[in-house]
C-alpha cells in the first residue's frame, strides 16, 4: 500500500532509538524527510547516517532535550512546518508515590504532558492551514491499564489523553489527526532497563525475568520497534484521515478487555 507519504516533512521526537528511531525509519522508508530529535548527539548522528543510507531521505539532526523550552525551540527552527509531528520523551522513573515530590511530579507533566502539548500547539495551526496534518503523541499501554509503580507517568499521559481527546475533533475538519499510540512491552534499551532493575529487586537473572514477562503476554513476546513504526506511518498515511483523537493499543493482546 502506497501510504501517500513521499516528500512530507516529519518532527520525530525520542527518535535515536527504541520506538521514536521506529517511526522514523518507517516514515523515511515511505519517502518522509525526517527531523530527529534527542539528546545524546553520538546516538543520533549514527541513527541518521543509518536512515540515510537504508532510505535515501533528507534526515536532519537536533541534539537538544525537547522537554525544555530550549531545545523545542531548536527542533521548530529546524522543522518549523512538519506535516507529521511524532511526540515522544524518556518516560518518568518508577517508584512509590509517597516519595514523590511536587518537583517529580512537575517533571513529569512536563515531559510527558506539557511537551507534546507545547510542540502540537507550535505546529498545529500551520497544518490546518495547509489542510494537512498528522500528530502521534506515543505514550503507554498504562493510559489504558495503569500500572501502579508508574504513577507518574499514569498520571501525566492520562493528562495529555483528555486534552488530545479535544482537540483531534477541532482539527479533523481542516485534514489534521492527532492520535495516541500506546506500547505494551517493546524491546528497548528503556525495556532491558527497567527490567534488569526488577530482577535485581526479585533476586532473578534479567534472562529469567525476560522468559517469564514474554510468557504473560499472548503473543509470548516483546513487540519491536520497527513494527510500533509501521503502524505509525499507516497512522500518518492519507488513508488515516477519518481517524482521530484514538487510542491505538499494541501490546501483543495484553490487554484483557473488549474495547
Ligand atoms: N519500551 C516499552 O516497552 C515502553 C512501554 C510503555 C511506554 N513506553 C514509553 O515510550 C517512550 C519511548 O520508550 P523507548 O522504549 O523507545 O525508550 P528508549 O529506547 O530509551 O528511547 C528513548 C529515545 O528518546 C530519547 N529521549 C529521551 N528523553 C529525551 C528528551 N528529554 N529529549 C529528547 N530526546 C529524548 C532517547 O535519546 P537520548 O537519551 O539520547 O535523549 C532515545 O532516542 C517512553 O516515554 C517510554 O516510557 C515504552
Amino acid at each position: 500500500m502506497d501510504l501517500g507519504l513521499k516528500g512530507k516533512q516529519a518532527l520525530v521526537c525520542g527518535a535515536s532509538k527504541g520506538l521514536g528511531r521506529g517511526c522514523a525509519e518507517a516514515l523515511a522508508a515511505e519517502g518522509v524527510n525526517v527531523t530527529l530529535v534527542a539528546r545524546t548527539a553520538d546516538a543520533l548522528e549514527a541513527t541518521a547516517e543509518a536512515i540515510r543510507k537504508a532510505s535515501g531521505v533528507n534526515v536532519t539532526t537536533v541534539a537538544c532535550d525537547i522537554t525544555t523550552p530550549e531545545g523545542r525551540a531548536k527542533a521548530l527552527a529546524a522543522c518549523p512546518q512538519p506535516d507529521i509531528l511524532v511526540t515522544n520523551a524518556g518516560g518518568p522513573p518508577p517508584g512509590d508515590f509517597r516519595n514523590w515530590t511536587r518537583d517529580d511530579w512537575i517533571a513529569a507533566v512536563d515531559a510527558n504532558m506539557l511537551t507534546p502539548i507545547e510542540l502540537i500547539k507550535a505546529t498545529v495551526d500551520g497544518m490546518m492551514a495547509r489542510g494537512f496534518g498528522r500528530i502521534v503523541n506515543i505514550t503507554s499501554s498504562a493510559v489504558k491499564a495503569p500500572i501502579d509503580v508508574l504513577g507518574l507517568s499514569n498520571g501525566a499521559r492520562s493528562g495529555l489523553t483528555g486534552f488530545v481527546a479535544g482537540l483531534a475533533r477541532k482539527t479533523v475538519a481542516n485534514g489534521v489527526t492527532i492520535n495516541n499510540l500506546l506500547p505494551g512491552q517493546f524491546d528497548t534499551d528503556r525495556l532491558k532497563k527497567t527490567m534488569a532493575a526488577s530482577a535485581a529487586a526479585a533476586g532473578k537473572s534479567t534472562e529469567d525475568m525476560f522468559a517469564a514477562r514474554q510468557q504473560q503476554i499472548p503473543a509470548r513476546r516483546f513487540g519491536n520497534p520497527a513494527e510500533f513504526g509501521a503502524v505509525c506511518a499507516f497512522l500518518c498515511s492519507v488513508h488515516a484521515g477519518y481517524m482521530t483523537g484514538q487510542n491505538v493499543l499494541l501490546d501483543g493482546g495484553n490487554y484483557p478487555g473488549t474495547f
